[in-house]
């Protein structure tokens, strides 16, 4: 039966409509606290796996590892220190634990000239940014050739503040050996005559 305006009772469909409504949202409530008690139980699960993996790796790594320690102690130092005028500041000349920086490990010794190029002047180089002479622009390395290869070689492994620009030591790449910069310098040189 369909209820049409002109039914003289329409509140009989309604009465079927509410309790169908109630059936429906005890439903919902109870697939909804099932989905929220999952949820919890993963959450909490979760929880439990973190505070497991880290009992077993960061704390033993942590509190094992002098280097470890050094580097977090340098990490959560303070930026700063004051001295006040007219107190003892002896203290602040020697600050506290400072780690090591361990020497940059030269691995890219075994590079030739263009691949030394390639990964560590190129990317100044290759297209003249900010004043670098470019690689195959003769004109613009003649005069620099004209200083002789060791002084080259010298300004590019210590760095250059020449009038074009600011060539950094290595290119910024402290970990290439004095001699892969040497190779890439000649590398350089040859392709820019
Ligand atoms: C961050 C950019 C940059 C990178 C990377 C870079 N250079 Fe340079 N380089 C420059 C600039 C700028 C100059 C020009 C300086 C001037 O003469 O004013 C320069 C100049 C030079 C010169 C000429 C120095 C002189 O005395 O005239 C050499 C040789 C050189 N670079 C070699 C290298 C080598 C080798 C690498 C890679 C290991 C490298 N550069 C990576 C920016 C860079």
């Amino acid at each position: 039966m369909e209820a049409t305006i002109s039914d003289p009772d329409p509140g009989q469909y309604f009465n079927e409509d509410i309790t169908v409504s109630a059936e429906q949202d005890r439903k919902f409530f109870d697939i909804f606290m099932v989905v929220l008690g999952s949820l919890v139980a993963v959450a909490v699960g979760i929880y439990a796996l973190a505070q497991v993996v880290q009992a077993r790796t960061q704390e033993e790594y942590i509190k094992e590892d002098a280097m470890v320690q050094a580097q977090i102690a340098a990490r959560i130092a303070p930026v700063g220190q004051v001295a006040v005028a007219g107190a003892d500041n002896s203290h602040l000349a020697a600050p506290a634990a400072t780690p090591q920086q361990p020497a940059p490990v030269q691995v890219a010794a075994a590079m030739s000239g263009e691949d030394v190029y390639n990964t560590a002047c190129a990317a100044c180089h290759g297209a003249g940014v900010a004043g670098a002479p470019k690689l195959g622009d003769a004109a613009a390395w003649a005069d620099r050739v004209s200083k002789g290869m060791d002084t080259l070689a010298e300004h590019a492994i210590n760095g250059f503040q020449g009038s074009a620009g600011y060539m950094p030591p290595k290119g910024g790449r402290a970990d290439l050996s004095d001699d892969s910069v040497k190779a890439a310098v000649q590398y350089m040189v040859d392709n820019s005559k």
